[in-house]
Parts: structure tokens; sequence; C-alpha cells
């Protein structure tokens, strides 16, 4: 995906494309870094092309050299040998303070400065860099919207009035602030707590589709990497690379001993990290809204051959399940029978997270919505198992036209006693391998650098 116009090796065009925020290659040629008194070197002879617009994941253990890769790139740390391209122009060419203006960085605990407000934090760099204050304005404006942050909630608040995710957004929005074409994310949600780590990352993915930046993102969790990698780089020590290629290849073929073992377990269960909602053929089970007959549902459900129906609010928001006699019986308040829905998932959900979000509410089936909540289709668990087992999705959707599960009653009786289970343990499984094979200490005390 490198664009034509920067990999010219043009300075003016990349200055270019550097003040356009258009994405651009970094590519990063025999890399060394040695540090003073060091006997060995951090990063040995490193090489990799970063494509324009991916997101490109170094992950590793603990010390083998991943941040000083990453800072690298933006000069935090100086390469004793090697050249860092940045869109085909040499960074060693390029003005420090410039190059930091122009690729913004997150680090974990987002490093905020804590005497500035969360405003003056995020527009920092386009202080900076003496844009006008109407432009500043409206840009802090975009980017608390960006990252799901009240503006006038938290604009004037200080970071240690902000919980740790929050402080996260505002470091991301203060990377993004001036609209860099390259963003370095040095392990930004490793201190989070599971559940806001996972919508953080879900929300970094949403990001990426509307700013398309060059990323690289650092973590030593393999999970993540999965997760966010268009690309993945495992690195062992001196940051030399076990392997890389995109995610699915890497869980599908892992290059060796080393990164069979840096997977961990559960790696067919980490595959459902790489199929979403929206890959899948949603099925388009019958609902309604109150107001509509009964009669008319009923008959839809005949004609189709189903036996629930899923009651939806008027803003189309799935609510119940109603089973045929249910509905049969004409209830003044559908709203207070059948089973009431447990959980939705968004276009965007990833398949393990909609499998969890199924054993969750116990029923194998989970409604689909959009970005208002209004209804899509439903997931079935079966559709989750078969993509577990590798089948590539549209083969699922052509094998379901033929034996489509029906009714809701199959699914949670059926597939519960047996699917269910099944689906349950590979969950347990790979947290047993992942709880084995966590590193000992995730926040490892790191070194300054000399040059930071
Ligand atoms: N400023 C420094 N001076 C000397 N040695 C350093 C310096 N910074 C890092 N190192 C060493 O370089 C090696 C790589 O460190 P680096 O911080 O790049 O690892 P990392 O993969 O990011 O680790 P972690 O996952 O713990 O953050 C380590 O052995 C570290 O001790
Ligand atoms: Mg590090």
């Amino acid at each position: 995906m490198s664009s034509t116009e920067t990999t010219s090796g043009s300075r003016k065009a990349l200055r270019e494309a550097m003040a356009a925020g258009t994405a651009v290659e970094i590519d990063l040629q025999a890399v060394t870094k040695q540090y003073a008194g060091s006997a060995a070197p951090a990063v040995e002879e490193f090489s990799l092309t970063i494509p324009a617009g991916e997101i490109v994941v170094f992950v590793g253990p603990s010390g083998c050299g991943k941040t000083t890769t990453m800072r690298m790139i933006n000069r935090l740390v100086r390469p004793t040998s090697g050249r860092v391209l940045i869109g085909g122009a040499d960074a060693a060419r390029m003005k420090t303070d410039d190059l930091r203006r122009r690729i913004g960085y997150v680090v974990q605990q987002a490093g905020l400065l804590p005497h500035l407000t969360v405003r003056q934090n995020i527009e920092t760099v386009p202080r900076l860099l003496k844009w006008k204050s109407s432009r500043i304005n409206a840009r802090s404006s975009e980017l608390f919207e960006l990252v799901g942050l009240d503006e006038d909630e938290f604009a004037d608040r200080f970071p240690r009035e902000l919980s740790g995710g929050q402080q996260q957004r505002v470091g991301v929005a203060r990377a993004l602030a001036a609209d860099p074409p390259i963003l370095l994310m040095d392990e930004p949600f490793g201190a989070l707590d599971p559940i806001t780590r996972d919508r953080l990352q879900s929300e970094l993915l949403k990001i990426q589709r509307r700013v398309r930046k060059t990323i690289v993102f650092v973590t030593h969790d393999i999970d993540e990497a999965i997760k966010l990698g268009d690309r993945v780089v495992v690195l062992k020590e001196r940051s030399r690379i076990a392997q890389q290629g995109p995610p699915d290849e890497i869980l599908a073929q892992p290059a060796d001993r080393y990164v069979r073992s840096f997977i961990g377990g559960g790696a067919a269960v980490k595959r459902l990290h790489l199929v979403r909602v929206e890959d899948l053929d949603l099925e388009p089970y019958p609902a309604f809204t109150e107001p509509e007959g009964y009669d008319a549902i009923i008959a839809q459900l005949d004609e189709r051959g189903y036996e629930y129906a899923l009651l939806l609010d008027h803003h189309q928001r799935p609510q119940r399940w109603l089973h045929r006699d249910e509905l049969q019986d004409r209830p003044g308040r559908p709203d207070l029978e059948g089973q009431a829905v447990q959980g939705v998932v968004m276009a965007t959900t990833t398949l393990h997270d909609a499998m969890d979000e199924m054993l969750s509410s116990g029923t194998g089936v989970v409604p689909a919505v959009d970005d208002r909540g209004g209804y899509l289709g439903v997931v079935r668990l079966d559709q989750v198992i078969d993509a577990l087992e590798g089948v590539h999705v549209t083969a699922v959707a052509e094998q379901e036209d033929a034996t489509p599960v029906q009714t809701l009653a199959e699914i949670t009786g059926e597939l519960d006693a047996r699917e269910l289970r099944a689906a349950q343990k590979l969950l347990d499984d790979e947290q047993a391998a992942r709880e084995r094979t966590a590193p000992a200490d995730a926040q490892a005390a790191q070194s300054e650098d000399e040059s930071a």
C-alpha cells in the first residue's frame, strides 16, 4: 500500500505528505543500537518495511528491544548504524523537532503533562506549530469527538482527575492533534484493565478506519497484536525478527518453536479475533415492533419456518425473544413476555467477543446491531464454531443456505448442551494458556534513553 508520491525520495513531497497527514511508508534498513556501556546491542541489524496506512505490531518479550526499535523512528534514540527512511527520505537528515512534531507518540499511562489541563495537553503540538486559535479550537473539538470524550466535561480537568482509560484517550487525541502521518504507540493500553483495554483497542481500529495513519504499535500481548495488526512482527532478543506477516498467517503457520511458544495455547480461538460479525451472513431472524399486528408476524414465522420472533422497540433495538405460542396468545404487553435479549454485538465486533457474549447470555445466538443499536440480524454459535474450524466464511454462508438452524429452541436446546460446552472449554483453555505464558512483570522498569 505504499503511495507512489512518497517513495520518490523527494523531501519536498515528504514535507507535503507530512503536512497533509497522508500516511507514509517507513523503511528501517539494518538499524543497530548499541547503548554506551552495554556489552551487546539492544537492536541488531533490524530491517523492515512498514507500509503506508497499515498497523504494524511489534510483539516480543520484555527487554527484547521493541521500544528502542520504535524510538529510532522518531529519533528519540539515535541509531548507531543503519538508516531509517520515512516516505523515502532519510530521517537522520530531518530536523528532530520536525520529526517529533510530525510523528504522534503514545506511551503507557498516556504520558500526559500533569500540570496542564486535558485541553492544553491535546493542543500542545498545534500550538508549537503556531496554528491559528480558530483552527486549534476546531481541531480540539474534532479530537474530543474522535476519541469519545465529552469536551465540556473533560477539557478543563487535569490528568489526575481522569481514569486510566480516559487518560489514554487523551494521549491518543494529543498524538493525533496535528494530524501526523505516523503514529507510534508503545504499550499504550498495557496498564489498563482487560475490559477498558478491549474497548480502547476496538476504538483504535475504528479511528484508524477514519484517519488511516501508518501505525507502529508495541506490545508484549500476542492477543493484542493479533487483534490490532495488519502485520505482526514477532521479535526475539536484540530485536531480531522471528517471524512477520499477517496475523492469520502467523497463527496458522508459526515459523518455529519460539513463535509457537509465544503464541501459546488456543491458536484456534485466537483466530476468532480475525473474523468480525460483518464478515458473516447474518441470519435475518423475523423481527417486529409492537404496533405491527400479531397475525402478520405469525404469518412470517409460518412462512419462513421459525419458532421465535424478535421484538424491537420503536428505535428498532432488539428487546425480547417471543415464542409463536406467546404471540398466538396476543399478549397485551409483549414487552413483558418471552425472554429478554441479554446482549447485542456490533458489525465490527470480533467473533471472539461475539462468542463471549453468547456464552454469557447462555443463548447461543446474539442479535447484531448498527451504530445506533438498530437490528441487523442475528449471529449463531454454529457460525462461530465453523469459523473456529477454519471454514472460509463465505463457504459457511453457502452451507447455511442449505441447512439453516431455524429456531431459537434448536439453538439454545441442542447447541446449549454440546457446542456451548465445547466453546466454553476453548475459552477456558485459552485463559489458562494465557495465565501460564503471561510475562512475569508486564511493566518491567524501563530505562530512560540517553537522548530522550
Ligand atoms: N538508555 C539505555 N541505556 C542502556 N541500555 C538500555 C537503555 N534503554 C534500554 N536499554 C536496554 O536495551 C534493551 C532493550 O530495551 P527496550 O526498552 O528496547 O526493550 P523492550 O522490548 O521495549 O522491553 P519492555 O517490553 O520491557 O518495554 C534492554 O536490555 C535494556 O536494558
Ligand atoms: Mg518497551
